[in-house]
């Protein structure tokens, strides 16, 4: 059998904070039932810590999981938009952190498509014999780019980590084949200009320029076709059907273009793994996340044979498919959790809030 790259550690990283739709119905003209009808989002968390915290976290309880030191790693990438420090990576401040003396350690972005961007490069190196034990994180801290009276934006995302470690195998299991692509053209549709989220947003920074931008419907038509013309291909590569598979693991951008894509590749809900009603769309976080939760929920059995897939800024889309290795369950558990916090859900918006206030002046102030 050849050698294939497959995950033997999974683990997630969800902050305390909850900001729900009734909580957005204090900032902004919207309602639960608008965005529950049109995204399928109910919650999502914001991070009262850095991303690199999140990212440090998802990558013990991973480690724990898959019953690996962190001195066994020989790579470990981070799939980030919204990293603390744009240079050292976070990729770096993780490995220093968890003791993974040396592994080599860098960032990528792909926004959205960061961790299907990810698991290929981390399977091309496992494949070729160039890497042995890495460590792959999605991490995010966006509720810094959300301008919250902007609705037709914030309401969607979240912040969040998820890690997975991936392992040779020579069982048959593993990464079977990877579908990627961008179209640069077109990137005006999701932008955020700023780098470096460490800190609060400050008064150096403008906020028109700082806050995210994009074009919601022309995002979700790409989105749709993409994914399924992504999804489509990597099968057709891996020599398989929509009727293999087990479980899609998508991108938890909108729960609308989730359905809309499966449906496209004859895929029912039964078969698709969601769980953004609680933690929003959380960019490169969300698919490792979502395998995480998918473990915990049972949805995974030994050699299924999952899809992932993905869209986002650049724009960027991609797609794996795996066949799952032969064990569902964590080895160990990491314990630890993220520093406590009392803070409510508008204590923690409030820098936020006068950051982005002098975009509406001339609106009714937030009661
Ligand atoms: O990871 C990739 C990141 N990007 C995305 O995932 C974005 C993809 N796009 C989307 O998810 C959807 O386009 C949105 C959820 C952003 C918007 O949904 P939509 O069904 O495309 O709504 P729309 O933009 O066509 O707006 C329909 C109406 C408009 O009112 P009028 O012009 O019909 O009077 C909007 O002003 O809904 C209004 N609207 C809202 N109403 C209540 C827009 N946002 C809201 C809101 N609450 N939050």
């Amino acid at each position: 059998m050849p050698r294939r790259a497959v995950i033997t550690g999974w683990g997630r990283c969800v902050p305390p904070v909850t900001l729900s739709n009734a909580d957005l119905e204090h900032l902004m003209d919207t309602d639960d039932e608008w965005i529950v009808q049109r995204t399928g989002i109910r919650n999502r968390r914001l991070s009262h810590v850095e991303a690199t915290d999140l990212a440090e976290l998802a990558a013990r309880r991973a480690l724990a999981c898959a019953g690996m030191e962190a001195s066994d790693l020989d790579l470990i990438v981070v799939a980030t938009c919204t990293p603390e420090l744009l240079c050292p990576s976070t990729a770096a401040m993780v490995q220093d952190r968890i003791g993974a003396i040396g592994s080599a350690a860098f960032d990528l972005n792909a926004a959205c498509s960061g961790f299907v961007y990810g698991t290929s490069v981390v399977a091309g190196l496992i494949q070729a014999g160039f890497a042995h034990k890495v460590l792959l994180i999605g991490a995010e801290k966006l509720h810094y780019a959300m301008d919250y009276r902007d609705r037709s934006t914030s309401i969607l995302f979240g912040d969040g980590a998820g890690a997975a470690v991936f392992e040779p195998s020579e069982d048959g299991a593993g990464v079977l084949a990877v579908d990627l692509g961008a179209d640069g053209g077109k990137g005006s549709t999701m932008v955020i200009r700023s780098m470096g989220s460490q800190g609060e947003p400050g008064p150096t920074n403008d906020p028109e320029t700082f806050r995210l931008h994009f074009e919601g419907q022309a995002v979700f038509k790409i989105a749709v076709q993409n994914i399924s013309a992504s999804a489509r291909r990597v099968l057709e590569l891996a020599g398989l059907t929509a009727d293999d598979v087990d479980l899609v693991v998508p991108h938890q951008a909108n729960a609308r273009i989730i359905e809309s894509a499966t449906r496209r590749l004859g895929i029912e809900e039964d078969r698709v793994f969601m769980n953004i009603a609680e933690l929003g769309n959380t960019a490169a976080a969300s698919i490792p996340m979502a395998i995480s939760d998918a473990l915990d929920a049972g949805r995974v059995q030994p050699g299924d044979t999952i899809v992932l897939t993905a869209f986002g800024g650049g724009v960027t889309w991609g797609s794996i498919a795996l066949k799952w290795g032969d064990r569902t369950q964590p080895v160990g558990v990491h314990e630890g959790e993220l520093p406590d916090t009392d803070m409510t859900v508008f204590d923690l918006l409030r820098e936020n809030l006068d950051f982005y206030a002098p975009l509406h002046a001339d609106e009714p102030p937030i009661t």
